[in-house]
């Protein structure tokens, strides 16, 4: 068929949820009222208020004395329930966190009871009156002096021990990024009711399809009977891709009283309810000639992970194979079981620590050699993908790299660390590589054209803020050749066709693709109807020949002959026309990554130590940009993410009883506007067809991925202080 021509793709749209969301009309899983003749029940969960050890009693006398109070479920009374195996998502060693099923306390704020009432205040000061008496022990929570287990995750090319031996140029150093949480402005909140033995969840998710599974397993029924309905997500990150506790207890809560239950987690029992970014000790040694060439480099990872499952998240060891030419590498990554809750990926999962740890180091090396941090970057560019030999299948950081250069004016920096000031101010800057692999995954997607001239689209996928409303309606109105408001796109029900899980940054490539394959078929078959239609003026075309716009099929060279759909489907008394997206990747034996370098200028005021940062500009190559207002909105926002990263975000451990002391947005610091300089993002230009057929590589998370280095290593250049440990704090610079 005749490529269609473009119109909404690569147009800077507004998002097309937009005015649902700033009016309030978008229902978030907890807006959710299901009818029922009796209403929606509240459940609040009771924490453990011990580290480590095991509930030697439960009173419950006075809590359920509270009118209003229709029960509190725990260890002692809960049904024993079927927790088959699932995989999930992540399919991590070990065993998930079973609810109200053992006496063991595992963590500092794990679910230890749960109060159902007729009101949320109710439950709330109910829950209050729940007494437990523990047996405790003090908690190992502090990975800098627990004893990893296991076996260590290992990988070797060359020799790095002897090639580090010969290096004319050795560095040594250890990096400690903190432990940070997603904080999503929405909070984690289900809302279930039993149907008999059907179960509705309105759920906050990245994947209907993870807590479908999740209960399914749990509760030992088909997951044919659950349906989960997610159509908004208010961000996430990475924390609503898995099932947690509280869904389950959500369930379990509304099957044992009866009735449909809300349940939302506050935003304190976010730090331990859900999960979040483990921190890391990652030590890198690299060997390298006078000239800056990498001989050799190892990488020693130790990464915190709870006791009960062991999480090791791979994108934290692939840049030390393939980011640079290094002919030896050496790594081990050591898991350390804590007496925390399990972590959980985080907007680019292993990529942002690794990029912190080597891109702070790559920094180090090119000040100890008089190299520009760019041009040592530049003479350590390889032309394949060293760890398996494999091409790129795009690969444009030289272009990055050299845009970035001219439009954040790095030629006139003095590369001497402290050697400009503003005032009390130290000014410095950095720049950073940041990489994401590019992930695809088969799914499917329902495409309806009415009579009037409207599609639908159906996809079970999310959409937790990146904006895949209006970046599948673009692919949709230009595949289908209507007006963008003529389209619409629902999401987020496992009733709709499967979709990969949200997340990955894969939903644009896969779920992108599977769309425009959908459309691709309905206009097909809408012009085929038409070639074949004596009465249509199209009858006796070339399909081949015919494109769409506006609704309207026409041969390509002659706008005059054609007709609309609408003329088309009410003619042959057609209501719709339907057709089913599918795509499922094929093995590719390119290499595949989305890249970018990033570029921050901070101040430092000499005397305090404080750290603003200044400008920040981001190069990315990402392939095809579908959405421009939509990238720049996750560019940006990854940036102001970043600064949080580099600067603020640490989740702080009492080690004495393994409680978070800073569970709350006042005392776990975020940017704030005052934190956030002028930002820019710059997007080279290319499509990547090997990734996809739509050529895009995605952006969500690769675009966070260099931010804290660049900062850091700015923080350097401003002060001459390297600082290892973030977040770089102005007591670190004091
Ligand atoms: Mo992302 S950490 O895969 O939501």
């Amino acid at each position: 068929m005749s490529p269609q021509p473009q119109a909404a793709v690569g147009a800077p749209l507004s998002r097309v949820d937009g005015r649902l969301k700033v009016t309030g009309q978008a229902k978030y899983a907890a807006d959710q009222e299901p009818e029922g003749p009796e209403g929606v029940v509240h459940a609040v969960v009771v924490d453990s208020s011990v580290g480590r050890g095991r509930i030697t009693g439960i009173d419950t006398r006075a809590a359920e004395a509270q009118p209003g109070v229709l029960k509190v479920i725990h260890h002692r009374n809960a049904p024993k329930l079927p927790y088959r195996p699932n995989p999930g998502s992540l399919n991590l060693p070990g065993e998930r966190l079973r609810v109200f099923q053992d006496d063991q306390v595992r963590f500092h704020g794990q679910p230890v009871a749960v109060v159902v009432a007729a009101t949320l205040e109710t439950a709330q000061h109910a829950a209050s009156l729940v007494s437990i008496d523990y047996d405790s022990e003090r908690p190992a929570t502090d990975l800098s002096e627990a004893p990893a287990a296991g076996e260590p995750r290992t990988y070797a090319r060359g020799d790095a021990e002897a090639a580090l031996r010969s290096a004319p140029v050795r560095l040594e150093m250890t990096y400690r990024p903190a432990r940070n949480h997603h904080n999503a402005m929405e909070l984690h909140a289900t809302v279930a009711r039993w149907d008999g033995d059907r179960l509705t969840l309105w759920d906050k998710t990245q994947w209907v399809r993870s807590p479908r599974d999740e209960l399914a397993a749990n509760f030992g029924i088909p997951a044919e009977n659950i349906r989960v309905i997610s159509p908004f997500v208010g961000g996430a990150f990475g924390n609503a891709a898995r099932a947690w506790p509280h869904i389950t207890i959500a369930a379990l809560a509304a099957r044992e009283t009866g009735r449909p239950v809300k349940l939302v987690l506050t935003r304190k029992q976010l730090y331990f309810g859900v999960g979040y970014r483990p921190s890391y000790e990652y030590t890198v040694r690299l060997g390298s000639d006078r000239r800056g060439r990498l001989t050799a480099m190892t990488h020693d990872l130790r990464a915190e992970t709870s006791r009960y499952e062991t999480f090791a998240e791979r994108g934290v060891i692939a840049p030390g194979q393939m980011l640079y030419i290094t002919p030896n590498v050496s790594q081990t990554h050591r898991t350390v079981p804590l007496d925390v809750n399990t972590p959980t990926p985080m907007r680019g999962p292993g990529y942002t620590t690794a990029a912190f740890a080597v891109e702070s180091a790559m920094d180090e090396l090119a000040h100890e050699l008089g190299i520009d941090p760019i041009e040592l970057r530049q003479r350590n560019e390889p032309d394949n993908d060293q760890s398996n030999g494999r091409p790129f299948s795009t690969r444009r950081l030289r272009e990055c790299y050299t845009i970035g250069a001219r439009e954040f004016d790095w030629s006139r920096r003095n590369p001497r660390p402290r050697s400009t000031r503003d005032g009390d101010w130290l000014i410095g800057t950095g720049m950073a590589t940041a990489l994401y692999d590019t992930l695809r995954s088969p799914g499917q997607a329902r495409v309806r054209l009415d009579a009037d001239g409207t599609a639908l689209i159906e996809s079970a996928t999310s959409d937790m803020g990146p904006g895949t409303y209006t970046s599948m309606t673009q692919v949709a109105a230009d595949a289908l050749g209507l007006a963008v408001r003529n389209v619409t796109v629902r999401l987020g029900d496992t009733t709709m066709p499967e979709a990969p899980i949200h997340g990955g940054s894969q939903t644009m490539a896969s779920v992108g693709t599977i769309v425009q394959d959908g459309c691709d078929k309905l206009r097909r078959q809408a012009v085929e109807l038409a070639v074949q239609d004596s009465r249509s003026p199209l009858y006796g075309v070339d399909a081949e020949g015919v494109v769409v716009r506006g609704g309207r099929m026409h041969v390509r060279d002659n706008p005059a002959r054609g007709e609309t759909y609408r003329q088309l489907l009410t003619r042959n008394d057609r209501a719709h026309l339907e057709s089913m997206g599918s795509w499922t990747p094929g093995q590719s034996r390119s290499s595949m990554y989305a890249y970018g370098a990033v570029f921050a200028e901070v101040g430092v005021d000499a005397r305090l130590g404080l750290v603003r940062v200044r400008r920040m500009l981001g190069v990315f190559d990402v392939g095809r940009i579908i959405s421009p207002k939509l990238a720049d909105s996750q560019a940006l926002g990854a940036m102001v993410g970043g600064i949080g990263t580099a600067l603020l975000e640490h989740t702080v451990t009492d080690h004495r009883d393994g409680r978070i002391v800073n569970a709350n947005l006042a005392d776990y610091l975020v940017p704030v506007n005052a934190d956030v300089p002028d930002l820019k993002a710059i997007y080279v230009d290319g499509r990547d067809d090997e990734a996809d057929p739509i050529g895009v590589k995605g952006l969500g998370e690769v675009v966070l991925v260099g931010v804290a280095p660049a900062i850091a290593n700015a923080v350097f250049h401003a002060t001459g202080r390297r600082v290892r440990e973030l977040p770089i704090t102005a007591e670190s610079l004091l």
